[in-house]
């Protein structure tokens, strides 16, 4: 049986820079609240008409292509990341096809927020593992600020996220003990509208006994999409931000000691950790958990905020670019957010 190595990476980051100071036009906030909270001190937005969740995967994707060596005629499936599509359907998987003029191959959209690449990533390792496919594009992308509430209401979601995107091709390995080692995928659905965006969708209100009490008011609405939903805000992505926050403390030590467990390695075997960039203060409760030295954990939040399903694939490609993974590295990955779901992937690099 054959492992998956991760042959090419690429990302790509929109050129407009948004800083703290620029989101006070917008919103009563401040520099300091948002980097005491969350680190992040500037993200990326993306042009709004000339760019799109499937344009920067495109890029990202030109680029892990051509580090893989291969062309985009070769690759033989397209697995892609994203809760920001560039339509409710198709999914964003089948405009990569068109746009990068692939060959009539498969093309999956994975709906998993900010576990989204991991997963993706763990679709894609069973495909190579079974030798159905041998370059699998597998893509993490988001245009978040097309969809936020820029007003002082939307203020603890809106300052955290920012647009970009990151891909890898992924190819069969021989070389003994090389590639992703294992995957591990979770959710637990109980708290799904802790963190959800709720209209346009078929819900109806089905699952809301009390919106008031149960998931704030931003729920109402039992039509697929109606003016009062815009009129109020209901249209925008909801968080009960310290309910996450206290769930992704717990889940991310979990998931990544599982991997390491299940595979006899320890913390101290980690040469790096690429954790989805959900808040600084996340990750470095993780490092301290785990006694992670400052030299085995990746961050970039501080740059380019949280991009939901393309931040691990960003901050890999930085990583990898800037030197810090060599072959024959381990290196572990580990996601939690919206369903809730969490994930963690293993990579002898
Ligand atoms: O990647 C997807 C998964 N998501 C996450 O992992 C996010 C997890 N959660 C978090 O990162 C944090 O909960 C946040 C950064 C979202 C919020 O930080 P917090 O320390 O939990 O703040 P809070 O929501 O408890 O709000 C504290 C105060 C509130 O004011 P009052 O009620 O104490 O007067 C908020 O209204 O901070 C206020 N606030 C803000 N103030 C200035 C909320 N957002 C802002 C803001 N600027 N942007």
């Amino acid at each position: 049986m054959f492992t998956s190595k991760i042959a090419g990476i690429g990302s790509y980051l929109p050129k407009n820079k948004v800083t703290n100071e620029d989101l006070k036009q917008y919103m009563d906030t401040s520099d300091e609240w948002i980097q005491e909270r969350t680190g992040i001190k500037e993200r990326r937005y993306a042009h709004r008409t000339e760019e799109t969740t499937t344009t920067m995967a495109v890029e990202a994707s030109k680029i892990a292509i051509e580090r893989a060596g291969i062309t985009a005629q070769d690759i033989d499936f397209i697995v892609f990341a994203t809760l920001s599509p560039d339509y409710y359907f198709p999914g964003c998987g089948v405009l990569v096809q068109r746009a990068m003029q692939m060959k009539e191959i498969g093309a999956l959209d994975i709906r998993n927020q900010c576990s989204g690449f991991v997963y993706a990533l763990s679709v894609a390792d069973q495909f190579i593992k079974t030798g159905m496919y041998k370059n699998i594009l597998v893509i993490g992308s988001e245009k978040h600020s097309f969809g936020l509430d820029f007003s002082t209401r939307g203020r603890n979601v809106s300052v955290i996220f920012g647009d970009g995107a990151g891909a890898v091709v992924l190819q069969p390995t021989e070389k003994q003990g090389q590639g992703i080692i294992s995957t591990h995928l979770h959710s637990d659905g109980a708290s799904a509208e802790l963190l959800a965006m709720y209209n346009p969708g078929t819900h109806a209100n089905h699952w809301v006994k009390d919106p008031v009490a149960d998931y704030n008011d931003a729920v109402i609405g039992d039509m697929f999409m109606s003016k009062e939903m815009m009129d109020n805000a209901q249209n925008f992505p909801f968080m009960d931000g310290p309910a996450v926050f206290k769930k992704a403390i717990v889940k991310f030590p979990e998931v990544i000691m599982e991997a390491l467990t299940k595979n006899g390695l320890a913390t101290s075997d980690i040469n790096l950790l690429i954790p989805h960039q959900a808040n600084l203060r996340i990750s470095q409760f993780v490092q301290q958990k785990l006694s992670l030295r400052d030299d085995q954990v990746f961050n970039n939040i501080q740059q380019y905020g949280n991009t939901t399903a393309a931040s691990i694939p960003i901050a890999l490609c930085q990583a990898w670019e800037e030197g810090l993974i060599k072959d024959g590295d381990l290196v572990c990955m580990a996601a939690f957010g919206s369903g809730f779901t969490w994930a963690s992937a293993l990579i002898r690099w």
